[in-house]
This record gives structure tokens, sequence and C-alpha cells, in this order.
């Protein structure tokens, strides 16, 4: 499959892993893409996870139809695709793995073996030509693993880019069985969902950089970005940027209350989403809820960073506050959450404690301007339970 002349997409899904990472639910599945460039040089960019490397294999060589690789460039040694480093080194052994100087460590680690001069360092800046297709290396440490870099292909305009502009989600290319619809060139139409969760839950927490990657692109002539997750990106390339320009630095992409909650008897949840039918009713503000406990934690942490506005509703629990509220707003905290508005809702029938809690865990997070005062439930939504949300919706409306 050709992305361009000479470059073709010999990627693979995965639609029967449970979880990614050990971590998210990806119902649709995730790709892992790996790249072909066959000019005067060949050059395989990127492995893929080893819980596909037999379908990989045979698509790798079908697509060097009898060629050798001459590098295999390396640009992120996390395992989903950089598991098959090795087996590629070894079983082509005049094949050159190009990576920057950090990943030549990993590779020692993860594989236990040092291929020496078999591992060609790259810097900033520097270029490969293969012919009449050329590679320029970006560094793009913590994009998301320190070693990480992306390299530009000057002839076509093609931005490998790693994890960056990755979504969750299968390609459902030609090929894969039983799957009807060739998504391997993405649109603008429902990118965002998927990809946004993806940016928050695995890069999320590394902004700056991305940021100092946005830098770097703008100077390039980007005619396509080929990422390891998810669709190829050709058209409509100043949303993806732009996107992800709003994501890196912290700044909400709708208006909107995001609700969080979660709730012991049903009596927080009674006032959380009461809060949300006091909104609905006096504002055209758009209004989501997540219940922690029953639905997706990395999708609530997405629609935290998506809103401009969120409240959480917790119960105390063992003196503190309920669990899941706290692995929340732990979430919140090593992403880098910032520069929201807070509304905060505690329950506590004898010695509330969650109010004070989540107060002090917004506290620690930068530019959050937090709704005074706190709603506290006694035990059951009543008159005065009312009232107080009524006022905190005021708030949360204007
Ligand atoms: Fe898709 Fe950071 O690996």
């Amino acid at each position: 499959m050709e992305i361009a002349n000479n470059i073709k997409y010999i990627g693979v899904d995965d639609t029967d892993i449970d979880l990614f990472e050990g971590q998210y639910t990806v119902p649709e599945g995730i790709s892992y893409n790996s790249y072909l460039i066959c000019d005067e040089k060949v050059a395989i960019m990127d492995t893929v996870d080893a819980r596909k490397t037999n379908e990989w294999t045979e698509k790798l060589e079908a697509a060097l139809n009898g060629r050798k690789p001459d590098y295999l460039i390396i640009h992120h040694m996390e395992p989903d695709h950089a598991s098959n480093v090795k087996l590629v080194l070894e079983k082509y052994p005049d094949c050159v793995g190009v990576c920057s100087q950090k990943a030549v460590a990993l590779v020692k680690r993860f594989f236990g073996v040092d291929f020496g001069n078999r591992l060609q360092v790259v810097k900033e800046g520097e270029s490969l030509s293969l012919g009449e297709h050329t590679l320029t290396f970006i560094m793009a440490p913590m994009i998301h693993w320190p070693e990480v870099m992306m390299s530009y292909e000057q002839k076509e305009g093609i931005l490998f880019a790693a994890d960056a502009f990755g979504k969750f989600g299968a390609l459902a290319h030609p090929g894969s069985e039983g799957m009807a619809a060739d998504k391997l060139h993405g649109t603008v139409d429902g990118w965002a969902c998927e990809a946004r969760r993806y940016y928050f839950n695995i890069v999320g927490k590394y902004g700056a950089m991305v940021q100092t990657l946005l830098k770097k692109a703008a100077k390039l002539d980007i005619k396509t970005i080929a990422p390891l997750h998810g669709p190829i990106l050709s058209e409509d390339l100043n949303y993806y940027l732009e996107t992800y320009n709003t994501w890196s630095s912290y700044q909400p992409e709708d208006k909107g209350v995001f609700i969080a909650y979660c709730s012991l008897h049903g009596n927080t949840e009674e006032a959380a989403l009461k809060l949300a039918e006091i909104i609905k009713d006096n504002s055209d503000v758009k209004v989501s809820t997540s219940d922690l406990a029953r639905d997706d934690m990395a999708e609530a942490i997405e629609d935290a960073f998506r809103y401009d506005r969120l409240v959480v509703a917790a119960p105390t629990y063992d003196a503190g506050v309920m669990p899941i509220m706290q692995d929340f707003l732990h979430h919140l905290s090593i992403k880098a959450y910032q520069n929201r508005t807070v509304g905060i809702i505690e329950n506590g029938s004898w010695a509330p404690a969650a109010g004070k809690i989540m107060h002090q865990a917004f506290e620690q997070m930068k530019n959050i301007s937090i709704i005074e005062p706190i709603v506290s439930v006694e035990s059951t939504v009543k008159e005065k339970t009312v009232t107080d949300l009524k006022a905190l919706a005021w708030a949360l409306i204007g």
C-alpha cells in the first residue's frame, strides 16, 4: 500500500488487545504503524508490537520484494513499535539501526544485546540520503519517551511523527480480515475523539515538549503526517497542528462544564446530576457528566482537559475522599491539569472531609480558579442543597 511514490505502509492493526499499555481500553483496537521507503537504499521506518510480529514480517517481506533493508529507522523504543528491532538487525546483518543517542541504551536494556556499530546515532538536523528520498532527523524528547525522534522526508514532505498525532483505533485497512473500510488516510471528522483521549492520557504531561516540536514543525513544508498510531494525515493539516497547539498549551478546546462524580449510595450522584439539570435548564452551556466508578477513566481525563470548567463531586470515605475520586485527581495532577475553573461538591454524614481534600488537590495545580464556597451535601439532597447547587451553577455559567 503506497502512501507516496516508493513509500509503503506496512503497519498492522491490533483488534484483539484488551488494554493498550496495560491500562487503556481500545474498543476499536489500535494500529502499530510502520513504513518502508524503497529507494537506492531501503529504510524500514519502525517495527511493531510483538503481538503482531508474524503479520508484520510477512508484510515487510512482501513489500521488500526480494530487496534487503539498509536501514531500520528507530524513532521510538517503546515496545509497541520497537519489539522487532532485534529481529530485524539479526535477520538482515547488513541493516543499520538509525536512532538517537538515548535510544542506544534502551536497545541494550530491552534486548540485552550491544549492537555496537550496527546502530548509527543521529542528531538534531542531521540528514540521511536514501537516493531520491532524504530523511532529516528531529529530536522530540518526551513525546513521549526521552529517546524519541522524528524524521522529515524532504521529497514528499512527510513528517514521520512517532507517537505525535496518533490516535486509538485500528485502521481497518484492506487486508485486515473482517474489516470493511479503508481508514488509512484520516479526515478531520471524528479524529479528535480518540486522538484527544490518546494525547491527554499518554503525551499530556509533556505539553512543553510538544510546543517545542510544533515550533520546529512550523519551519517545515509538511504535506503529510505519518504517525505511529492511527491514520495518515494529508489534508487539513492546519486543523491537526492547531488542535495540538491548543492541547499542548493546556488551553481548553471547548466551552462547557464537565461534572466528574462518584457516589456511594446515589446521593452524591443525585447532587451532581441536579447541578447538570440546573445548568441545562438555565443556559445553553454544554454539560457532560461522568460516573468515575463506571465510566472510562481515560475518557474522564480527556473531558476534563477538553472543557474550560470542571466540577468534582465525591463523598467522604475513611476520613478522606472516595478512592476513585482520589485516583481521578491524581491523574489530573500527573497530567499537569491547569488553566481551568473548578467547582467542588462534597458529601459527608458525620465528619465531611472530601471537600477539603479535593480543594487541596486543586490548590497544588497551576492556575486553577476554585469556585467558593464549595457545596457540602449533608447525606442527602435537600432544599438547602439545591439552593447551594444553584449558586454553584450561576458561578459556573455566569
Ligand atoms: Fe506508541 Fe509511546 O508508544
